[in-house]
Formats: structure tokens, sequence, C-alpha cells
């Protein structure tokens, strides 16, 4: 037998406990999250599982923020059933926010659900599973955590060529609509050097580009220690091409970091700035602590120091109270600004947040829909005018992957975060070109995706 083989057959020998399936509802957050929960699970001696149908464990890593993400769980956990009726021993898990915001009330529902675990608790999976196994029912741990980070877990979080790390877990802001703050605990940061030592890894690994995880990156600590400093040993310590960040308050943006970014290649030039919106009166209401002006001014500042910079952000229409005339400020700051893209939500009002205690849900359903629609259309509208002054500029693309809708297409993002599909170069395959950074002349735009050629 030669070594290889040998090496293969003991691991393959090893004794199993058995194959887990994970599947990421929510935000970057939650896929990051997942990353951590199969690393556990595989240091508990179980193995990762990419097939639902032949799998000896689902867990189900859920989102909270609107009603939807509840609605999707229940209706996947319905779904699952038959799995269940086929192997009685199929453990099923609920995870994350949803397991966090709802707790055991998730066991009232009659669904196929065994364990019901928070964010702040994956390091007793493997326990909580073996209890299940001897005979334990409806199993749940919903304890947050003041210091939990994960800190020394080396999260499984391989897909091509970008990876998501984690800095800070939690957050401490309370705007009034949020559940985050209720699902997640409170803030706290992790250590730079383990970030550091992550980032090293993965660059080992072939990974190119990364993106900072926090709630609000702002608040990022660690003794006298802040965000800046933490990119700025990020550049210093580590070779990775492209630092990308998400998201900043707009209450406390740290101007140091606008430098940084200017003068900085690796650091993109990409800033995801929630608005959620536009009339001073609703932001007080929604706590979000800054006025309309202080917005504008903030953006203002942004483009006078990053110029080339690619702003991205998320609004709610129809926060409870919030009249038509104070919707048109929304619609306002976003013709001021003019963003490269938003998330647009309508309010969904959640359990457990101050606006569901002390406001009602009072902007008709029908109101929400039409305030969403124009919102949407002046967005859209917005961001193909910019991309469409795109055309015959030439970018520097980093290659993420092959065309979502042609197998003879690349694509990937320029430095500011703009989503650019072009032709892949006859005679190359699409291994040697993805990691690859090119200049594309842009040929043809439309709002979501730039088009261009290789120079
Ligand atoms: N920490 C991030 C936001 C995380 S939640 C930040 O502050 O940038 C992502 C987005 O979901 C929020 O920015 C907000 O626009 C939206 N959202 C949160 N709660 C919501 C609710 N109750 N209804 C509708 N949208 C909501
Ligand atoms: Fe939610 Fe506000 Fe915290 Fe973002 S900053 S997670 S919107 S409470
Ligand atoms: Fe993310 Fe949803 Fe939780 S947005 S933090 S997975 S509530």
């Amino acid at each position: 037998m030669n070594e290889t083989l040998e090496v293969k057959s003991i691991l393959e020998s090893k004794p199993e406990l058995g194959k887990v399936y994970v599947e990421t509802y929510g935000c970057q957050m939650n896929e990051y999250d997942s990353g951590i929960i199969k690393s556990l699970m595989q240091k508990a001696d179980y193995s990762n599982s990419e097939d639902v149908e032949n799998s000896d464990i689902i867990f189900l890593n859920t989102c909270a923020v609107r009603e939807n993400a509840h609605a999707k769980i229940y209706s996947r956990l319905q779904s699952l059933g038959y799995l269940k009726k086929k192997n009685p021993n199929l453990v099923i898990g609920v995870l994350g926010c949803m397991a966090q915001n709802l707790g055991e009330d998730l066991f009232h529902e009659e669904l196929p659900l065994d364990l019901v675990v928070g964010p702040d608790n994956y390091r007793d999976l493997p326990s909580l599973i073996t209890k299940i196994r001897n005979g334990e029912k409806k199993t749940n741990l919903t304890r947050l955590s003041k210091i939990e980070t994960y800190d020394e877990i080396e999260p499984e979080v391989i897909n091509g060529i970008q990876a998501f790390v984690t800095i800070m877990r939690g957050c401490n802001n309370f705007c009034t609509f949020c559940v985050v703050p209720y699902t997640r605990g409170r803030e706290r940061s992790r250590e730079i050097h383990s970030i550091v030592e992550e980032i090293k890894k993965l660059q080992d690994k072939g990974i190119k580009q990364i993106t900072l995880l926090g709630q609000n990156v702002n608040s990022y600590k660690t003794g006298t220690h802040d965000f800046a400093r933490l990119i700025e040993s990020i550049l210093e310590k580590t070779n990775i091409e492209r630092i990308r960040f998400t998201s900043p308050h707009p209450k406390d943006f740290p101007k140091h970091l606008l430098h940084l970014m200017a003068k900085e290649k690796r650091f993109s030039p990409n800033i995801h700035l929630p608005l959620q919106a536009g009339n001073t009166r609703v932001l007080d209401k929604m706590n979000r602590t800054y006025t309309k002006e202080e917005y504008l001014d903030l953006v203002n500042e942004i483009r006078s120091i990053v110029p080339d910079v690619g702003l991205t952000t998320d609004i709610i229409v129809g926060f409870p109270t919030e009249t038509n005339d104070e919707f048109l400020d929304t619609l306002d700051v976003v013709k001021k600004v003019e963003f490269d893209m938003a998330f647009m939500f309508k309010y969904s009002e959640r359990e457990g947040t101050v606006a569901k205690r002390n406001y009602s849900d009072d902007v008709t359903e029908e109101d929400k829909s039409k305030r969403l629609t124009e919102l949407v259309e002046l967005q859209t509208s917005i961001s193909h005018k910019l991309n469409k002054e795109k055309i015959g500029q030439i970018f520097e693309v980093l290659i993420e992957d092959r065309s979502k809708k042609s197998e003879k297409d690349l694509s990937g993002r320029t430095n500011s975060g703009r989503m650019c599909v072009f032709p892949k170069p006859e005679n190359s395959s699409l291994e040697e070109m993805i990691g690859k950074t090119v200049n594309v002349k842009i040929e043809q735009a439309t709002s979501a995706t730039l088009k261009g050629q290789i120079q």
C-alpha cells in the first residue's frame, strides 16, 4: 500500500458519529457561523454532508430579521417531515437567530424538531446531540453570552476566493425595529492577533478577498485598539489582496478609516451605509441617532475623501407612524446620494423589540407595498444611470466565478464592489482564471451589472 492510500484508509476507518447537513439562512454572519458549526462538529468526530437525504443530523441555521424569514423555516421544517418518518433516528435542529428569538416555543408547533440552539451555544452542540441520542426529547439551549467569540475555532469557509471573517458579535444599538440585539446579545470583539492569524490561514488556502463582519464594525474595540487599527494590522501583517467590511453605523463612522481607504489600494473603497429612513422624525423613532442632514453630510465627506467609493445601503419603508410625506424624505435622500445599490424592505414587526412594544404597526400593507415599489423603481433607475456612466472606462476586476447566466462568461467585482461580467478568454480554463485580477473595459450596463471585455 502506498502512503496516500494508507492515510486514506486510516481516515476512513476512524469511527464517525454521523453525517451533519447544515443549511444556512439570513446574513453573512450566519454563513460564517455555519462554518464554525461544521468545524465544531468535525472536531467531535462528525462529518459534513452535502446531501440532506443522506444525513443523520440536519441543522437549519436561521434568521429572524423579518417575518418571512420565520415563515421560510416553518415551511422548510414541514417539508423535512418525510425524512424523519423514513429515519426516526434523524436529529433535526433549529439554530441561529430564530432559535434564540423563539426558544422552546418552537416546540409547541407540532414540527419535526428535536433541538433548538442559539448563536452563543454552538460549543454545546455535540453534547446536546449525545443527550438526544440517549433519549432526551425536545432539547433547547439559548443562553446569550457576554464573552463567546469562537475566537480560536477555524471555520469551514472555503468558497472560491472570497471568505467572511467575523470580527465582533452582538449589537448594543437597539434600533427600535430590530431583533438582532435580542438574538445576538451584547457587543464583543475578537482579539486582533486571532483575526490576523485566521486571515493568514485563509490566504494560504488561496483566498484573495476577505469581508470583515460585524453588526456595527465602528464599535470594534480590544484594549486601546479600534477598527481602523485592526485594518492597519491586517494590511501590515497579511498579504490578502482585498479587504472589505460590513456594516458601519452612520452615527459614529470613523473618519480615519476614509483616509486609510483613500491611501491603501488593498482596502476596497466600498461602504455599506444603512440609511433605514430619510426623515429625521422617523429616524429618531427608530433610535438611529442621526438626522437626515447628518447622513447627507457624512456621504459628502466620504465622497470628498474617497471619490470613487461604491456606496450601498439598507432602507425600511412603512415604519410605524411614517406618513407619505415623511417617506418622500427617503426618496429625497436616495436621489441626493445616488447609491450604487440598495436593499429595500417593508417594515416587519418583531417580537421583543421596542417598536413592537410601544408603537402599533399602523402603515397599511397597501401603503407599504406602494412605497416599496416607488423606492425600488427610483433606485433601479439610479443604479442603471450610474452603471451606464461607466461605459468606456477600464476597471480592475478580481475574478470570482463563472457568470451565473453563461458558461462562456466570467464574473467578478471592481475594487468599489461593482459586479462585472465579461467573456472568458478562449484557451483558458475557469480554474486558472478564478482569483486573477484583470483590466476590463466596460461596454454595456444594466442596473445590476457592468458588461465588458478583458483588455
Ligand atoms: N447591523 C446591520 C443590519 C442588520 S439587519 C446594520 O445596522 O447595518 C439588515 C437590515 O435588515 C437592516 O439594515 C434593516 O434595513 C433590515 N431590517 C432589520 N429589522 C427589520 C424589520 N423589523 N423590518 C424590516 N426590515 C428590517
Ligand atoms: Fe439592528 Fe440597529 Fe444593531 Fe443594525 S445597528 S443590528 S439595525 S439594532
Ligand atoms: Fe443575520 Fe438574520 Fe440574525 S440578518 S444576525 S441571521 S436575524
